[in-house]
């Protein structure tokens, strides 16, 4: 069976937010993924969790749609979201579609990084181009694995969840096969709660290569969402695709249907 990545469960949705405090990177993100969309545009997210990014894209007036296979994300989602703006649907996104189009497509946050094969990788870069309509942008978010990949000792670290509660993070590498695994440990008053997390890291050159297969092509790759260059120094890269043939369409077969695209089953919205 193929390996699974760590289901974001009841207690980890509802640390998620505090886990990610980062507000002045998601104002960005939703200003850029916006300056995207053509007025009332529509979105599809990819992992759309708690509805950090979507809810706000949402609010502008966008037509938001997420794809989760975790309900307890979907209700912390519910909960920020009461006006229902988001459509939201319980699915696995390497298995899944929506059956519909988008002008953009995002997988933010390093949640590629959550299929935990190569494999399983493309399958959702295919999907995510199946869901593309044409001249729309696949937005992708990750880590530069680079500061990660040569750590030959397991890194602790810190988190602060609120005043309350901490977690405690231990990361591991595999450099053999490029995954990582994390496990978070939340202390807050109650019995100490342990969740294990896994990750198969990917250079930006690689998810390039991947993208490829997948029948997307690189358009720019920024290394924030401000639109810094993407350097040796950054920490993580977005990186903006399209549907490849789109400028030369008709001219290879695959191009009209995408590469693997009949894999995708549609899931209706909850
Ligand atoms: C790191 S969180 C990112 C959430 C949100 N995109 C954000 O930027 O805040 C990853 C999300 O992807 C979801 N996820 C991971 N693998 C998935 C899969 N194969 N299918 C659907 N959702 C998945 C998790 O449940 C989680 O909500």
């Amino acid at each position: 069976m193929a390996p699974a990545h760590a289901h974001y469960d009841q207690k980890l949705a509802s640390v998620y937010d505090q886990m990610y405090p980062i507000q002045a990177d998601t104002d960005q993100a939703v200003a850029y993924l916006a300056g995207l969309l053509p007025p009332t545009g529509r979105l599809l997210e990819l992992g759309v969790g708690t509805g950090r990014v979507a809810v706000p894209l949402a609010e502008h007036g966008f037509h938001v749609h997420g794809i989760d296979d975790s309900e307890a994300m979907l209700a912390k989602l519910r909960e920020r979201d009461p006006k229902g703006l988001v459509t939201s649907r319980l699915g696995d996104f390497t298995a899944t579609g929506t059956g519909e189009r988008f002008d953009v497509v995002t997988l933010l946050m390093n949640t590629l990084f959550a299929a935990v094969t190569k494999e399983q990788q493309i399958t959702c870069l295919r999907n995510a181009r199946k869901q593309l309509a044409p001249g729309g942008r696949f937005v992708l978010q990750a880590f530069d694995p680079a500061l990660y990949h040569t750590m030959s000792r397991p890194d602790l670290s810190v988190r602060y969840l609120g005043e309350t509660a901490i977690m405690l993070d231990t990361l591991v590498i595999d450099r053999s096969q490029q995954i990582m695994v994390g496990v978070h440990t939340i202390l807050d008053g109650g019995p100490p709660q342990t969740r294990r997390h896994m990750l198969r890291y990917a250079f930006p050159f690689e998810i390039d290569l991947l993208a490829e297969l997948a029948g997307l092509r690189l358009v720019s790759r920024m290394g924030d969402w401000a639109g810094g260059a993407y350097t040796s120094a950054s920490t993580g890269h977005i990186s903006v695709y399209e549907r490849a043939g789109e400028r030369d369409a008709g001219t290879r077969p695959e191009d009209a249907a995408g590469p693997g695209e009949a894999d995708c089953t549609a899931v209706r919205p909850l």
